[in-house]
């Protein structure tokens, strides 16, 4: 077919194929893929069930969609470099009804079913503790709800689950859309105002992972993150014993001090510490906040420094958050703050 006749479409793949120089290009997606496999935050570093039978899919998808690209492009090289001749109206035909309904509808219904067949696991109830996560702005509040308990067990901002069995999430939001999403675990979902939605997650590997709101929700929506720690079975049941208990009374000179300045200071009106006289309910609890593995929602080290840091300017830590800045603090009262609050193990 001559030039000037050929199709519009057909005359831009040819010249696009002419100028594609692919080989730098090739690295690429290999380096995407690459930094994406390791890490305590990656869908292809499974430590659950669910999060295994989707690394498992995409194992499966990937050389598939890879082959069925190559396939194409080799057909495209065939028909625009290699045979310009026009095909026969009977290859023509075969072509289309072959490549065009019986391939896709073959494979996209093969792959359909495959896909299915995972559901009904991934959505099965869980047992024992059930979770209840609350998306807050820019933070997450955890209630931890043993079998049979009439009260929950407050905590913030870091997830603790057990290995071997499937624990339950009730998921609720208190102001806009979040999406709670432990990579490691399994896949994600929403958090809506006024309708709780729920999941379960089956962890087969301890260890100390990272979870992140995956849904925009405002300026600091990137900074939402948190810290998962799975135990084994034993170790589980004593940290929620831990847990469910009172905050332990400051041992140091500087702790005391820490103590009575978070009291003169009003920080008791909006965060709780059980034990004391603290109730505050807007931000996080903090009755075992030195335990935790990591402060203001995963985005500082859980230190005494990092402490000073977050209160002398919040808000330069995470943008739009709704805590205020002790920055008429001298630096000595920040840092006795600091010593109170991860004292609080
Ligand atoms: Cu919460 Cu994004």
């Amino acid at each position: 077919m001559p030039e000037r006749f050929a199709p519009y479409g057909a005359r831009v793949a040819r010249r696009s194929l002419e100028k594609v120089r692919a080989g730098p290009l090739l690295f690429l997606p290999a380096s995407l893929l690459l930094a994406a496999c390791d890490g305590d935050q990656a869908v292809l570093n499974p430590a659950g069930r669910d999060a295994q039978t989707l690394a498992s899919l995409f194992w499966v998808l990937l050389p598939g969609a890879v082959l069925i690209w190559l396939f194409i492009n080799g057909l495209l090289i065939y028909v625009y470099r290699l045979n310009r001749e026009s095909f026969s109206q009977r290859s023509a035909e075969a072509l289309i009804i072959g490549g065009g309904i019986v391939f896709p509808t073959v494979v996209l219904g093969g792959l359909l079913s495959y896909a299915l067949s995972e559901m009904p696991g991934m959505r099965a109830a869980g047992t024992g503790t059930l979770v209840e996560v609350t998306g807050e702005e820019w933070w997450w509040r955890v209630s931890y709800w043993p079998e049979g308990a009439d009260a929950a067990i407050a905590s913030a901002n870091e997830v603790v689950l057990p290995t071997g069995s499937r624990t339950e999430f009730r998921l609720n939001a208190d102001d806009y859309i979040h999406s709670f999403w432990i990579p490691v675990l399994g896949g994600k979902t929403d958090m809506i105002p006024g309708r709780e939605t729920r999941m379960s997650l089956e962890p087969t590997e301890p260890g100390l992972y990272r979870g992140q709101c995956t849904e925009f929700c405002g300026e600091s929506h990137a900074l939402m993150a948190f810290t998962v720690r799975v135990l084994e079975p034993d170790a589980y049941e004593a940290w929620l014993e831990h847990e469910a208990s009172p905050a332990v009374a400051p041992q140091s000179e500087p702790a005391r001090q820490g103590r009575d300045l978070f009291f003169s200071e009003g920080c008791a009106a909006c965060h709780a510490i059980r034990g004391t006289a603290a109730e505050g309910k807007v931000g996080p609890d903090l009755t075992h906040l030195g335990g935790r593995a990591a402060l203001a929602s995963a985005a500082l080290p859980m230190t005494p420094e990092a402490v000073v840091r977050w209160l002398r300017a919040p808000e330069e830590i995470k943008p739009g958050v709704a805590m205020p800045a002790y920055d008429h603090l001298t630096g000595p009262e920040l840092e006795a703050l600091g010593h109170y609050l991860v004292g609080l193990e």
